[in-house]
């Protein structure tokens, strides 16, 4: 038998593997092992300390359900989700960002949250999914282009939020079903607009193992107020987005590091009775948001 020494036992795991492993997994699982036992050395991690580590994962595995995603909180609140995000972005928009005659950038990608509902119902423009619900009415308009600024017609914006106080239909008391979400399809100037509500900011699950974690780091579990939406049309990179209220708290501490500069928008406030530029003049204060986005070609 040979004896590894403290020393070699990182390479000792990595020469177990076969030349049949695929070569990505290969590339990938040996960086989990070089950087775990990195890890583990750097903090000299003693057995206590590695046990309650099992343990919290443990519980993060446990925590999850039909309902509840822990890891993928853990991910968030750790930044890789977003660190995902950005790269894949970047990837996928290789050609657009280097292009020297695109005359704008595409929309900016951020996490996709826990609360995604596919199958969203196609509304018409111009469409309320907001009303009924709590918090003020808010307009949103604007258009969808590429990076060149041509219009792209038929482009769908799957849209989703939580309510005036940050809460999602999923986590609504009783069978709610989808609230806060719909599906437009911008006319052929490019253009969409539609109701909802002026988003809240509101706090990531933080009664499970999660949740200890930030405490236990001295951190808050909040989210500014945004709106979701996924933009997508054949033939182009599609983009996972939110909108950002300008004037929310946690702008400069969301707890899953997904805030953007270019994704922060004011909300601009009139009266009620004030006409809206699709002729309704709502009975109580609305807001109106203004955004254009922008897809990178396939
Ligand atoms: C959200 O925006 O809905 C969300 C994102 C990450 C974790 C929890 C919630
Ligand atoms: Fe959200």
């Amino acid at each position: 038998m040979t004896q590894h020494q403290t020393a070699d036992i990182t390479q000792a795991v990595l020469d177990r593997l076969t030349p049949e492993t695929d070569p990505r997994f290969r590339e990938i699982i040996t960086a989990v092992v070089r950087h775990a036992h990195a890890l583990v050395r750097e903090v000299d991690l003693k057995p206590d300390e590695w046990m309650a580590a099992i343990q919290f994962l443990t519980k993060v595995g446990q925590t999850c359900d039909a309902k509840r995603q822990e890891f993928i909180l853990l991910s968030d609140t750790l930044g890789l989700s977003m660190l995902v995000v950005q790269l894949d972005q970047a990837r996928r928009s290789k050609a657009a960002l280097a292009d020297k005659t695109a005359s704008v950038r595409p929309t900016e990608a951020t996490v996709q949250g826990p609360f995604y509902w596919e199958g969203a119902p196609s509304l018409p423009l111009g469409s309320d999914i907001g009303e009924g619900m709590p918090g003020e009415p808010a307009y949103y308009s604007g258009r969808i282009t590429d990076t060149h600024g041509k219009p792209i017609a038929d482009c769908c914006l799957d849209v989703w939020s939580g309510d005036g106080e940050g809460v999602y239909d999923m986590q609504m008391d009783g069978e709610v079903g989808m609230r806060l979400r719909g599906r437009f399809h911008t006319d052929s100037e490019g253009a969409y607009r539609f109701w909802s509500i002026k988003p809240f900011y509101y706090p990531v699950p933080a009664d499970g193992p999660v949740g200890d974690m930030l405490r236990a780091m001295g951190r808050h579990p909040n989210r500014p107020g945004h709106i979701h939406m996924m933009v997508y049309r054949d033939g182009y990179v599609p983009v996972t987005t939110h909108l950002f209220a300008a004037d929310s708290p946690y702008l400069d501490s969301d707890a899953v590091f997904g805030v953007r500069d270019s994704l922060i928008v004011p909300y601009e406030r009139h009266e009620k009775g004030t006409r809206a530029p699709d002729g309704r003049a709502p009975d109580r204060p609305w807001h109106a948001a203004k955004y254009d986005f922008v897809l990178a070609p396939a």
